[in-house]
């Protein structure tokens, strides 16, 4: 398991130095970044993928921009976001990532999601702790919604009467904030890390999900679907906490 995590590790970033000089590359020719970020994903989409395939030519892979590679016989799945926090990214607000999950058999077994801009390498193997730059990390105790910092995603165009809009309003008025920071692999990393107390989202893919959820749960923490069901990376609806009982308190009130 081992070889797969470093792998991940590995082609984490050079996914991320991928997305660096394409950013120079918006810079350089001084235009509206928009068109070049499909570039960009794609460019960095097709680094991860060439590093590895190459070690590990009968893995199945599923990619957010077209790759979805599922022949074979080969119980191993890596589903990857080559960019997460595309709308931060075309504005140079530096919160964005690469997040790659692996699956064997289905259940998660490896997570890593690089932040190039801090040089944040978040990771977490199956039974082995999370870890943030090699030194382990753990979510935060916050276990009151009046003393906890949330985030959620919205869908991109969303409307004032969207129920989406209506639970993000629900939790604004109990908890101490919410913020809403555009990548939701960051911001699992950021309830791994203690940073933030919970996130949650109902418009989410596999890819957005598959190398934070782990990293969450190895850091002593909890993912629910938002009423409080299974976790299932097919289903668009994600709560992550620190595992206490502000999870519990979320859950009832974002289902309510
Ligand atoms: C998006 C981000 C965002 C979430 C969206 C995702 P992208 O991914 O994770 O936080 O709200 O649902 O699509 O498009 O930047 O890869
Ligand atoms: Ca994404
Ligand atoms: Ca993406």
């Amino acid at each position: 398991m081992l070889t797969f995590l470093q792998t991940a590790q590995e082609a984490s970033r050079i996914g991320g130095r991928v997305l660096q000089q394409w950013q120079s590359k918006f810079t350089a020719r001084e235009k509206s970044p928009a068109n070049l970020v499909t570039e960009a994903d794609l460019a960095s989409q097709d680094a991860i993928h060439n590093f590895i395939v190459t070690r590990f030519p009968d893995h199945k892979f599923l990619g957010e921009e077209g790759l979805d590679q599922q022949s074979g016989n080969s119980e191993y799945r890596w589903v990857i976001d080559p960019l997460d926090g595309t709308g931060n990214y075309v504005h140079r607000f530096p919160y964005y990532c690469v997040s790659i999950g692996l699956e064997y058999r289905g259940q998660l077994v490896v997570g890593v999601i690089y932040d190039p801009t801090r040089d944040e390498l978040f990771s977490a193997m199956k039974g082995s702790g999370a870890f943030l730059n090699g030194q382990r990390i753990r979510c935060s105790e916050v276990d009151k919604i009046t003393e906890a910092m949330c985030m959620a995603s919205l869908p991109v165009k969303t409307t004032a009467e969207s129920a989406a809009v209506g639970r993000f309003l629900k939790v604004i008025s109990e908890a101490q904030s919410v913020q809403r920071s555009g990548s939701a692999a960051l911001n699992l990393c950021y309830v791994a890390s203690g940073r933030v107390d919970a996130f949650w989202s109902t418009n989410l893919k596999p890819w957005d999900m598959a190398g934070g959820v782990l990293i969450v749960e190895e850091a002593g923490g909890r993912v629910t679907q938002t009423g409080g069901g299974a976790f299932e990376l097919e289903v668009p609806d994600l709560l992550a906490s620190n595992g206490t009982a502000l999870h519990q308190s979320l859950s009832q009130l974002l289902v309510e």
